[in-house]
């Protein structure tokens, strides 16, 4: 069974020693709140990494948080001791589990010719992020022993979380194309082997989690597994913010994957309109909003690229009102459009833009209309702009790059800067979305300011 110990003072200790400071671990029983871990923004490929420890002794692993994968993927060949994980065999439990049909006596797939499991697993599932594109995640399901450093919820201590076999997607050197920089994914999708439902289950948490990415590289967001949540700085009563609205399930299911034909582990929203400035957007062919038969189309929301990524005709005449509303409104009388910067279309005069204390840019808000026409969730400046320097800012969506599988994709992909400094709780058992909008609107962000130096 997993358990949780008390690294007891641990984050001021480290500053002398080490060592010491892991041997005066205790058990004590599971944390009644959850699990908290901080969540790191990259400046250079602005994506949100989480560490997680294979082994107390050496350096943590940096995993991409990704809400939309199903399992946990991680180059566990060339980064984890031999004794700490173990490729499962086909039909065991872990295999089950992890719902895997491929099954092989031979040393499958070709590249692990170093270690040649016969008779194993294996996951070979498609993944998409804005660092390596699109492709397929190949991998032996194993069972591994990986520890957390959870944070308490005051802030004070961080605790080291032991969970002795967690079932994981485990592929050899090289396989994740992350430069060792990126060790592998830590999947949040909707499956019962991604990282929130394995924690859920064995700590007895509520199938919830709860996800605030940090607009800042400089400082940290959260991830809060079960029901608790940090307190916000300053705070703030978050209840008359939170809005919820239910994943949209397809006939497939959760919306099915084009490219496997597999359903998708990713969270569906039932968005029905967008509005600029309180106008709704016309002109596009509503079916877009929906995932058809085919489990194409709809909206989903993605934590590993940057940027919302809009169907072309939807960017089109999105971007369009947008653009008529910024220059007829009369916070910004006089906007000035400057060169385009890549991946950006519209871009202007930082100057000629007003900029409110605490919304960011004055710009007209984007609505999401969702299911219940009631709930819509609001992008104000802060979310919707992009800073590209002192002089430049640009609006920060971007239209899908047309490919060979363009008719195969989500029309509407929410990307991580436009749920930054947003709290979005996913709740599983209740299938639905909570989410705060922007915490500006409080004043408040997503930082949480755990001093590891003490
Ligand atoms: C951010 O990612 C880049 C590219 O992968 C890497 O070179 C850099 O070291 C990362 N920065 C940090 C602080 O991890
Ligand atoms: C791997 O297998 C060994 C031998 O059965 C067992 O002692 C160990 O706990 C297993 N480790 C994991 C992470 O499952
Ligand atoms: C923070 O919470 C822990 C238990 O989670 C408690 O032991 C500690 O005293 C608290 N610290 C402060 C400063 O409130
Ligand atoms: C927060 O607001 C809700 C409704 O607006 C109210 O029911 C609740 O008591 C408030 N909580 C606190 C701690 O003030
Ligand atoms: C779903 O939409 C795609 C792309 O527009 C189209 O190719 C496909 O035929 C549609 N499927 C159904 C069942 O309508
Ligand atoms: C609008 O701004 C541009 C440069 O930002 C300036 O050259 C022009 O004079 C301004 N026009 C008005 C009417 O203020
Ligand atoms: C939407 O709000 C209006 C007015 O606040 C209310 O009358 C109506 O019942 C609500 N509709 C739904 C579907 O909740």
């Amino acid at each position: 069974m997993a358990s949780i110990s008390y690294t007891l003072n641990c984050f001021l200790m480290i500053v002398f020693s080490d060592l010491q400071c892991r041997t005066i671990t205790a058990s004590l029983p599971l944390s009644p709140q959850g699990i908290l871990l901080d969540v790191t923004k990259n400046s250079s490929t602005l994506l949100h990494t989480i560490q997680i420890h294979q082994d107390i002794d050496r350096p943590p692993l940096n995993l991409l948080v990704d809400i939309s994968y199903k399992s946990v993927f991680v180059e566990c060949l060339s980064t984890f001791r031999e004794a700490t994980f173990n490729i499962s065999k086909c039909g065991s439990q872990e295999c089950e589990f992890a719902k895997v049909d491929f099954c092989s006596e031979e040393c499958e797939p070709g590249i692990f010719r170093q270690w040649c499991v016969k008779d194993s697993c294996f996951s070979s599932y498609p993944y998409e992020d804005n660092l390596i594109g699109s492709t397929i995640l190949l991998g032996w399901i194993a069972e591994a022993h990986l520890s957390f450093q959870s944070i308490s919820y005051n802030l004070s201590s961080k605790n080291l979380v032991d969970f002795p076999r967690f079932v994981l997607t485990c592929s050899d050197l090289g396989f994740f194309p992350g430069d060792g920089i990126i060790d592998g994914v830590a999947a949040l999708g909707r499956s019962q082997e991604a990282l929130s439902s394995q924690l859920a289950k064995a700590f007895k948490f509520s199938r919830k989690f709860s996800l605030c990415l940090s607009s800042s590289t400089k400082s940290k967001g959260w991830i809060s597994f079960g029901d608790a949540r940090p307190p916000l700085n300053p705070k703030a009563n978050l209840t008359k913010y939170f809005k919820y609205t239910p994943f949209i399930t397809s006939q497939y299911g959760i919306g099915s994957d084009y490219r496997t034909g597999m359903p998708s582990s990713a969270y569906f929203l039932g968005v029905t309109s967008i509005k600029v400035s309180g106008k709704t957007v016309k002109g596009f062919n509503h079916g877009l909003l929906s995932i058809n038969g085919s489990g194409i189309g709809g909206t989903t929301i993605t934590s590993t690229k940057p940027y919302t990524i809009l169907e072309r005709s939807i960017y089109n005449v999105m971007t369009t009102l947008f653009l008529k509303e910024l220059e007829s409104s009369q916070t910004n009388n006089n906007v000035t459009r400057v060169a385009s910067v890549e991946p950006f279309e519209f871009c202007f005069n930082s100057e000629s833009i007003r900029t409110k204390t605490y919304l960011g840019p004055a710009v007209p808000p984007i609505d999401l209309i969702l299911q219940n026409k009631n709930v819509s969730w609001r992008i104000y400046g802060a979310n919707s702009m992009v800073q590209i320097n002192k002089d430049i800012m640009c609006l920060g969506y971007v239209p899908r790059i047309d490919n060979e599988f363009k008719d195969f994709y989500w029309s509407i992909e929410i990307g991580a800067h436009q749920i930054e400094d947003n709290i979005l709780e996913f709740n599983l058992d209740k299938s639905q979305l909570g989410f705060s909008s922007s915490l500006l609107a409080m004043k408040a962000k997503c930082n949480i300011d755990f001093d590891t130096e003490g």
